[in-house]
């Protein structure tokens, strides 16, 4: 009885195994067709967002937004950008507002040499453009065309005495203020002149200020608005070393 009930399951056994024998075959036919017509299709469609239609024009202005891209995205120039920028209002409002900080200063001719540090896109010089100053730098660490070039302000790339006045408006964002100040009063000749505008201050903090100007004295400092920026314009005049 035992014997022949043990016979009946390895009998049930082969069954299933023979069941499960035949559904694995048809699934491994069904999974092969699968692959075929799968390798079928992308050997008709080759996909064609993966192939340029057209070479692009200039391959190194352009950047792809992914690897399959090698259309839109077009590189726009620094300087063609900052021609944009130049068209806003706040760009005007700016430039305004250091021509009117310039003109007030009644210290420059159409044939002054001026130097702009710490430049950012040029409202300044822009600014020293249109009141006639004919020969204006504007230096930045990251230049910005047309209006400034790249130069580190501790470390100026001019020789010594080669401009009249040397202006800044971003004294306060200085990494190394007395190196910042040695360097502006280097490249202005003898009795030219360092302008620097920093956040509002009090006479104290003026005074801190011309201290770092080592070769230098105070003129006249007084409290500006700069385009709705409270600030302080601190004047001074580099020693003349002639005299
Ligand atoms: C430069 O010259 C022009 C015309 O002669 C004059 O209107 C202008 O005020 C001058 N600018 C400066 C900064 O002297
Ligand atoms: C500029 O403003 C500060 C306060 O914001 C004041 O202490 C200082 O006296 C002002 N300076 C001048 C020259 O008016």
């Amino acid at each position: 009885m035992r014997r022949s009930g043990k016979h009946e399951a390895v009998g049930e056994d082969k069954l299933i195994d023979n069941e499960i024998d035949k559904f694995l075959k048809r699934l491994s036919c069904a999974a092969i067709a699968i692959a075929s017509l799968t390798l079928l299709f992308l050997f008709l469609h080759t996909p064609d967002t993966c192939v340029p239609h057209h070479a692009p024009r200039k391959p190194h202005l352009r950047f792809p937004k992914s690897t399959c891209d090698f259309s839109t995205r077009v590189y726009v120039p620094a300087d063609k950008r900052n021609l944009r920028l130049r068209y806003t209002r706040l760009w005007k409002a700016k430039v305004n507002s250091f021509s009117i900080l310039f003109r007030d200063l009644a210290l420059l001719r159409n044939h002054s040499h001026v130097l702009c540090v710490s430049a950012g896109a040029g409202h300044e010089v822009e600014a020293l453009h249109r009141l006639g100053v004919d020969e204006v730098t504007g230096v930045e660490i990251l230049e910005s065309p047309p209006l400034v070039g790249r130069a580190d302000p501790h470390n100026l790339p001019f020789f010594d005495g080669a401009f009249d006045l040397a202006f800044t408006a971003r004294f306060d964002e200085a990494l190394f203020p007395a190196r910042f100040a040695a360097e502006m009063e280097r490249v202005v000749t003898s009795g030219g002149a360092c302008l620097v505008l920093v956040a509002e201050c009090g006479n104290d903090e003026v005074r801190e200020v011309v201290g770092l100007f080592r070769n230098s004295k105070l003129v006249r400092s007084s409290n500006v608005s700069l385009s709705g920026t409270r600030m302080t314009s601190i004047l001074m005049r580099t020693r003349d070393n002639s005299s």
